[in-house]
């Protein structure tokens, strides 16, 4: 299992049941089957029950539910939901569920996994789920002296804390301790930012820890002689980290066209380019949270707080710069590693109501929030590797629009079979474009007719 720094073995931090039996990842010819047969095979894979592969097949969301959910609803909104294949992670295998839009990322996690399966696949490791919220005092004439008394009276506040949410408590949860930050100047004068930190367990932990905050606030008040405002969690959420690491040998990289050698040194080379240049950081993030993205919002959770996160890890040296590393070890051996934020829940809000999320955390088969958190770290450090890789070879157009083909293909009108063989044509001829799709598709109507 995993280097969890909990302390405790994985399935004891959970409330979601017993684990899995072990599953085998690599469907092979997965992509070669209609979306119904590749459900069966993930069923199969996976025991996914009735309930499980109907919200599957109809797209998941009840109108009664969504009503339920947010204001003002007329309707649902649908995104293609893909399985990429061949996850190894801590030595388990997994199917990872994706809801995107975009064409590639599916297969291209799923490329990146099937190499690093054959060499021990992704090791990862996480901290514990710790959140912050923060309770802004203004007001404050000693900000110093106020800080100090905080800090000396912080067992009340945590006490306070805590007996708001006994639920969290009995699950192993609960405030675990206080920072507070000074800032002498600010536009409207001296400011305390006090920090409550909170172990969330299995939740995002945003509605727990903004009640803590609320909660401590007249307590924060009459210890520090200021007015408390603001009440909120912070999605710089530094204390919940989630890590990953792959090591490949280049032969593994190698294509007919590339040298494993030159592949890997091209895809060291290209990290160094977006460590240096913040223009190239923010694809090259992108990237990586292409494959996180997908994985936050099919399971149900907050992709805004994932990507808030993720952006302001990436900037925490006051410079902006590439969430992950790649390097070449003292064998020669490409080794690729991403640490970064991931306030992850399995608990709470969409995670539960919404059944296809549901049926794809049955998918997952994970057991807490932390191995969720893992898992969405492994996708997106092969997501980055992909891209990465084609970036320094080929090109990214030319992988990604032989699969973008189809899309061009709907766009020109085409339907059911029409699709498969306007979009092959126009992979093949490498120009995919539009009205060449459309030329298509008249002449094989013309043909038939
Ligand atoms: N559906 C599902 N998986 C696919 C796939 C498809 N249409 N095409 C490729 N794959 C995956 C499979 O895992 C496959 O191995 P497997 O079938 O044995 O499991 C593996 O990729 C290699 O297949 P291959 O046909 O040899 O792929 P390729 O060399 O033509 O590569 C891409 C195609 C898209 C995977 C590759 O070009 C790529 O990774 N490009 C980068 C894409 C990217 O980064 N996109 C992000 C947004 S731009």
């Amino acid at each position: 299992m995993s280097g969890s720094e909990t302390g405790a073995a994985r399935p004891a931090i959970t409330s979601q049941g017993a684990a899995r039996p072990a599953i085998n990842s690599r469907l092979e010819n997965l992509r070669n089957l209609v979306p119904a047969e590749r459900l069966g095979k993930v069923a199969e894979a996976v025991a996914l029950g009735d309930g499980e592969l109907e919200a599957l097949g109809r797209g998941g969301l009840p109108l009664a539910l969504a009503n339920g959910m947010i204001e003002n609803v007329i309707g649902t909104f649908e995104l293609p939901l893909g399985i990429a294949t061949n996850f190894t992670i801590n030595g388990r295998d997994y199917l990872i569920p994706m809801a995107v839009e975009e064409p590639s990322v599916v297969a291209a996690a799923s490329y990146m996994a099937r190499i690093a399966r054959a060499h021990g696949g992704f090791q990862t490791s996480s901290s514990a789920p710790i959140m912050r919220a923060q309770v802004q005092v203004l007001d404050v004439a000693d900000p110093h002296g106020a800080r100090a008394r905080v800090l000396k009276d912080q067992d009340a506040i945590i006490a306070a804390a805590n007996a708001r949410d006994k639920v969290l408590i009995s699950l192993g949860g609960g405030c675990r301790g206080i920072e507070v930050h000074v800032f002498d100047r600010t536009p409207v004068g001296p400011m305390l930012a006090v920090h409550l930190i909170v172990d969330v367990r299995d939740a995002m932990g945003a509605n727990t820890v903004n009640t803590m905050a609320e909660t401590v606030a007249p307590i924060i008040e009459r210890i520090t002689g200021g007015v408390v405002r603001l009440r909120i969690l912070s999605n710089y959420a530094d204390l919940r980290l989630a890590r990953a690491a792959v090591t490949v040998p280049p032969e593994a990289l190698k294509t007919e066209d590339y040298a494993g050698e030159r592949i890997a040194r091209g895809i060291v080379e290209a990290c160094a380019f977006a460590i240096v240049d913040p223009y190239r950081a923010a694809t090259h993030n992108k990237g990586i949270m292409n494959g996180i993205d997908p994985i936050v919002v099919a399971t149900g959770n907050d992709w805004r707080a994932i990507e808030a996160g993720a952006h302001v890890w990436a900037a925490r040296s006051g410079r902006y710069t590439a969430l992950s590393n790649w390097e070449i070890d003292g064998k020669g051996h490409l080794v690729g590693t991403l640490e970064m934020p991931m306030a992850l829940g399995l608990v709470g809000g969409a995670t539960k109501t919404h059944p296809a999320a549901r049926a794809a955390l049955k998918i997952l088969g994970v057991q807490s929030a932390q191995e969720l958190a893992e898992v969405a770290v492994a996708v997106g450090l092969a997501q980055n590797m992909a891209a990465l890789r084609a970036l320094a070879t080929e090109g990214i157009q030319k992988g990604h629009m032989a699969l973008h083909a189809r899309n061009i293909a709907i766009v020109a009108g085409a339907a059911g079979d029409e699709i498969e063989t306007v979009a092959g044509a126009l992979a093949a001829d490498h120009d995919v474009r539009v009205d060449r799709a459309k030329e298509m598709l008249e002449a094989l109507r013309g043909g038939k007719g």
